[in-house]
This record gives structure tokens, sequence and C-alpha cells, in this order.
């Protein structure tokens, strides 16, 4: 079987990416990555890994989200992009990109969604008294964190939590399920 080709768009620390990288066997390669935001570390994770790492800064673009979304999508074409996996990638995407996408945009939350769609999951999860907590990969659909469900995975939230202990145990939750949903969904393209 051929890998599938995968673009990761990040915006910074990238260890969801460091832990896509780690893990790609014969199912998928990381082909490209990038961010939004010049200068971050996950650029820099994929260049040690000799991954091409390019820096689309959003800024000059203003509000036109748009043209920001043409030039990442003419980017994606270029380099035969067969799906995009975002990893920490803070821009909320337009219909214009999801459409063009769909169905080869997937994306990593940390929360057990429908629970906590949007930001501050962690402190969310502890003032709502939720007994559990954790991360899903899902399709991207054009309302924010909706999309077809691929995995979750849990933790109890435990006495004495913090948004800080349980983002540290969310964050290793993603990096075991990101890759196994990567790797399984780029297996169902392939069929
Ligand atoms: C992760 O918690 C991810 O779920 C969220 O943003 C964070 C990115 O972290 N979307 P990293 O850049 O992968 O380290």
């Amino acid at each position: 079987m051929t890998k599938k080709r995968v673009a990761v768009l990040i915006s910074g620390r990238g260890s969801n990416l460091q832990a896509l990288m780690d893990a790609q066997q014969d199912v998928y390669e990381i082909v490209l990555v990038v961010s939004n935001v010049p200068g971050v570390a996950g650029l820099e994770r994929a260049r040690a890994a000799g991954i091409e790492a390019i820096a689309l800064d959003h800024k000059p673009y203003g509000k036109n989200r748009e043209a920001f979304e043409r030039d990442l999508d003419a980017l994606l074409i270029e380099r035969r992009i067969e799906l995009v996996a975002l990893a920490g990638f803070m821009r909320v995407l337009t219909p214009y990109f999801v459409r063009a996408w769909a169905g080869r945009l997937i994306n990593i939350h940390p929360s057990l969604l429908p629970k906590h769609p949007g930001v501050n999951t962690h402190a969310r999860a502890l003032e709502a008294g939720d007994a559990e907590h954790g991360c899903t990969v899902h399709l991207v659909v054009e309302e924010v964190d909706a999309g077809e469900i691929i995995g979750q995975a849990q933790t109890p939230i435990l006495p004495g939590d913090t948004p800080e202990t349980l983002a540290n145990r969310v964050l290793e939750l993603e990096h075991a399920l990101y890759p196994r949903c990567l790797a399984n969904f780029a297996r169902t393209l392939a069929a």
C-alpha cells in the first residue's frame, strides 16, 4: 500500500506533531508541516526530522481569512497532500477551506466532545464537576469541534486535579490517541 501523504498544520510547540512523526509507519507519511505562526518550536521539530516545514504567517492577510486559506490550499495541492491533520492549529477555518478538504481533514481536541468545544477545556471540565475528561480526534466540519468522532481517550478526574495536572494527563493521552486515529483514518481512505 502506498503511504498517504499527510500535512500537519500547527501554531505552536508541536508535541502532537512529534507524536505523529514518531509513530509513522507504513500507512502515512508526513511530508509537510505548516505553521501560521513563524518561529514556533513545532517547525524546528519537523526540520529535525527532515520534514519540510513552512511558516505561512496569517498576519499579512489581515481580516481576509479566505485569502490566507487560498494560499495554504495551493501549497497543499502543490505538495500533493492527501490528508490534513490539525495539531494545535489555532485558526478557525472558513467554510471555503473546510469544504475543499471535507473528509480529508481531522483535528485533535482536548475534551470528550460533544462536551466542552472551544477553549479552556480543562478548567471547564473541572468547573462542570465532570467525573472524567479526555480528548477526541474528529473530522473537521464547518461548525467548530462538531465533526464525526474518529476516536476518544478518557481519564478520570481526580481529587486535587487542577487545569494544569489535567492538561498534562490529557496531553499524554493525545500523544497515544492521535497517531492511532491518523493511521486508521489513512487506512479507510486507502480502502
Ligand atoms: C493540544 O492540547 C491539542 O489538543 C490542542 O492544542 C494543543 C496543542 O499542543 N488543540 P501541541 O502543540 O501539540 O503540543
